[in-house]
């Protein structure tokens, strides 16, 4: 595998990869989610690079950029492993040059949500993932269904600035309980650990719930009463949306999502769940 550092290295580099390229955009501290992102690259293209690159842009004020988890060795060796071409890993410097002053924001899709929790995060993960992708210039890139909103709004910004790329989403990868893989979940401590299966769980008995015919202000109702019981200490929502929009259903219709984020101890979880 190849590492590149800077902007000189990536375009040599891109020059001479085979045939399809497929991209997996990171900010490390890789895990077996990210890993599935790369086995299904691998499936799709010739080529397969990954980036690792812990974003500022996406990280508000006292949020956990500077003690996010950052263990390249181990990253470097997991992607080797599963036969990643090229990893690219830029500096700040490198994707934020002096005097960089421009944002990509993506109204509607961005507003709500994560967006109401995070005011200007998705305004950072547009920017980069467009940096990234107008960069590299890959012919796919993947993204996980973990951060379902993300994918939501990458997909959106992708088809508006009528990017050449393809947009692929794929499954949570889960622990055995249930609790989804998150570079994050190392912050938990073990009892918060044993908790935090309550987050997913409360997503299953709410898509039970809503298939048996329970109306929807019952089963969100429900659902953060069964994360308050389990410990959580805020609950930023759980809401049921439609999966393209993510606009509130008060009704089943369509094409749907069940959508939760909510605060255990001091780490931020977040999960959904196709209905
Ligand atoms: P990061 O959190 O490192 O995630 C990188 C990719 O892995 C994202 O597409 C995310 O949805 C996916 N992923 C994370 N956990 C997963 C899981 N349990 N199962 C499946 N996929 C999972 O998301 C980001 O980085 C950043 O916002 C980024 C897109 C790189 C822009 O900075």
């Amino acid at each position: 595998m190849q590492i590149v550092r800077n902007s000189e290295e990536l375009a040599r580099a891109r020059a001479k990869l085979a045939g399809k390229v497929a991209l997996v955009p990171t900010m490390g501290a890789l895990h077996a989610g990210h890993m599935a992102l790369v086995a299904e690259a691998r499936k799709r293209a010739d080529s397969v690079a990954a980036s690792i690159f812990v974003n500022p842009a996406q990280f508000g004020e006292g949020e956990d950029f500077n003690r996010y988890p950052r263990r390249e060795d181990k990253d470097i060796a997991m992607l080797e492993d599963a036969g990643c071409d090229l990893l690219w890993a830029p500096s700040v410097a490198d994707i934020y040059p002096d005097g960089f002053s421009t944002r990509v924001s993506v109204a509607g899709v961005s507003e709500r949500w994560e967006g109401e929790a995070r005011p200007g995060h998705f305004d950072g993960v547009a920017t980069v993932v467009a940096k990234l992708l107008l960069a590299l210039r890959p012919d796919a890139a993947l993204f996980g269904e973990k951060d379902f909103q993300q994918l939501a709004v990458i997909r959106r910004m992708v088809a508006d600035l009528a990017l050449a790329v393809e947009v692929v989403g794929a499954p949570t990868v889960r622990e055995p309980d249930g609790l989804a893989l998150s570079s994050r979940n190392a912050y938990l401590g073990p009892d918060e650990r044993r908790r935090a299966v309550a987050l997913p769980d409360a997503l299953k008995a709410a898509r039970n719930a809503l298939g048996s015919g329970t109306p929807v202000a019952t089963v969100v109702r429900q659902a953060k009463q069964a994360l308050v019981d389990a410990g959580f200490l805020r609950i930023d929502y759980f809401a049921l949306v439609d999966a393209a929009t993510l606009e509130p259903l008060d009704e089943p219709r369509g094409e749907m999502r069940l959508i939760a984020a909510a605060i255990i101890g001091t780490t931020r979880l977040i999960d959904n769940l196709a209905v």
